[in-house]
């Protein structure tokens, strides 16, 4: 067998025979890492194996359609986001940043799986660990293993012997094969190592829980190939000094992608939260000028997010504007559009921005928040905390209609949002009767202005 040493982007999986800075693939800078890659074994994990001699292309009105048979994972807010229950022999990928609870969330699925034999393997925590993680999540399941592995063909041997019905691998990045040379967590041992998984999962008919790290830019660490295997790709996610986390689904073969589950992290565990605004409303005590809520998307997912801002007398001659995760050009071109529109004194203002969580956004669909958020600090008016805002604004004040309005209506009304504001242009062809928030409807940004912050400007 030959092993051959190549550079491979660290992202998203590139590889080239020489180190370079940036990456032809994705862009990125200084993602490349020297790995040991064996000739031989690349070519017989080709899809040739997997598929043996007897298939033949057959004709699709042959094929009989039933339903994938699924589990109820029990956990409600799980089952939604997996599209109905864990399908039979598929493959889904939790992905986090450390301490957000991907382990508990695992592992509580694990327990409340009475009758069904579970396989825990961890290669991060002793089964010590994980025995006090159960105590403190105060469920008892008698048929739940644990295996502390490493070695993929290792726990292969033992899900053979043991035969359960669901696997929980924790993490992904800890496995390794033997046929590959390079260390645990590279790129290419995630993939090969995810695609021998893959393979016996679908052989044997049997689902897997895959926990996967994200780095620090909020992508799953390894390369975007693991997203590519795998059937189904979940993102725990949420604020560490927060009690809530929400699980969202990125990549489904059996489901929808626009579903989400919410949780709120306790002493034992996590708690389902089947009424979103409960959760938001205990944080909506206090209302704080300067702060308005967007309905943005980014990708295909739907998601609320905070802008914040602080306006202030500028003792400069040059007032100062800085943005943080929204363009700095944009934010200038908005602000004119405030001083042409509604007689905001730009030149005697300093404008601080700021996108809550660290979070950086291109949607222009935020565009009605950020100057709604600028306006309540620079009046000192609060905006009520259950409206929020979806749409773009033009030079002439005008507000244009964004994409997906009806997935963003949608995520804020499970949110528990009661009133959105967007632009009238969005009208056409939805059924807004199906929605209980209240949706205003408006052409340009004095109306909204008007509505919310009376007829004072
Ligand atoms: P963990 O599941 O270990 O996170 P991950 O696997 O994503 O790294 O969860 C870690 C955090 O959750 C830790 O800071 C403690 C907290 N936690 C609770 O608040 N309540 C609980 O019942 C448990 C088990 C953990
Ligand atoms: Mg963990």
């Amino acid at each position: 067998m030959k092993s051959k040493a190549l550079f491979i982007c660290q992202k998203c999986g590139f590889q080239s025979p020489k180190w370079v800075g940036k990456c032809n693939g994705c862009g990125e800078w200084n993602t490349f890492v020297e790995e040991i890659v064996q000739i031989n074994q690349t070519k017989t994990s080709k899809p040739s194996v997997v598929f043996s001699r007897n298939v033949v292309p057959q004709k699709l009105s042959e094929f009989v359609s039933q339903n994938e048979e699924r589990i109820n994972t029990q956990n409600i807010e799980f089952n939604r986001v997996l599209g109905g229950g864990l399908v039979k022999g598929s493959l889904v990928l939790i992905g986090g940043e450390p301490g957000i609870g991907k382990s508990t969330l695992a592992l509580q699925v694990a327990l409340h799986l009475k009758n069904l034999k579970i396989l825990y393997i961890s290669g991060e925590e002793s089964g010590q660990q994980i025995k006090l993680r159960a105590e403190r999540l105060e469920i008892k399941n008698d048929l739940c293993y644990i295996l502390t592995e490493t070695a993929l063909e290792e726990i292969l041997l033992r899900i053979g012997e043991l035969q359960p019905d669901l696997v929980i691998i924790d993490s992904i990045q800890t496995v390794f094969t033997e046929k590959i040379e390079s260390s645990p967590g590279s790129v290419s041992q995630i993939r090969e190592c995810t695609s021998l998984i893959l393979r016996f999962a679908k052989e044997n008919h049997l689902p897997f829980i895959l926990i996967g790290h994200i780095t620090k830019e909020g992508s799953i660490a390894g390369p975007k190939v693991l997203e590519h295997i795998v059937d189904t790709v979940l993102q725990f996610e949420g604020d560490q000094n927060q009690m809530y986390r929400i699980l969202r689904s990125m990549k489904n073969r059996f489901g929808s992608t626009s579903e989400l589950g919410i949780y709120e992290m306790r002493n034992t565990g996590l708690r389902e939260v089947s009424n979103p605004s409960e959760l938001l409303l205990s944080q909506f005590e206090e209302q704080y000028s300067g702060v308005a809520i967007s309905a943005s998307i980014e990708g295909v997912r739907p998601f609320l997010i905070e802008v914040q801002s602080l306006v202030g007398t500028s003792v400069y001659s040059t007032p100062q504007r800085s943005s943080t995760g929204f363009d700095i050009r944009r934010l200038n071109m908005l602000l004119a559009v405030l001083e042409k529109r509604v007689g905001f004194r730009l030149t005697s203002k300093d404008v601080f921005l700021n996108l809550a969580g660290g979070i950086r956004i291109d949607d222009t669909g935020i565009d009605l928040a950020v100057l709604c958020a600028v306006l309540s600090s620079d009046l000192d008016i609060s905006i009520d905390k259950r409206i929020c805002f979806a749409g773009e604004v033009g030079l002439s004040g005008e507000i244009r209609p964004v994409h997906r309005i009806e997935q963003r209506i949608g995520e804020a009304q499970k949110l528990g949002f009661q009133q959105i504001f967007i632009s009238k242009y969005n009208q056409k062809g939805i059924d807004f009767s199906k929605f209980s928030i209240k949706v205003h409807f408006c052409s340009r940004v004095d109306e909204v202005f008007r509505n919310i912050f009376g007829k004072k400007k």
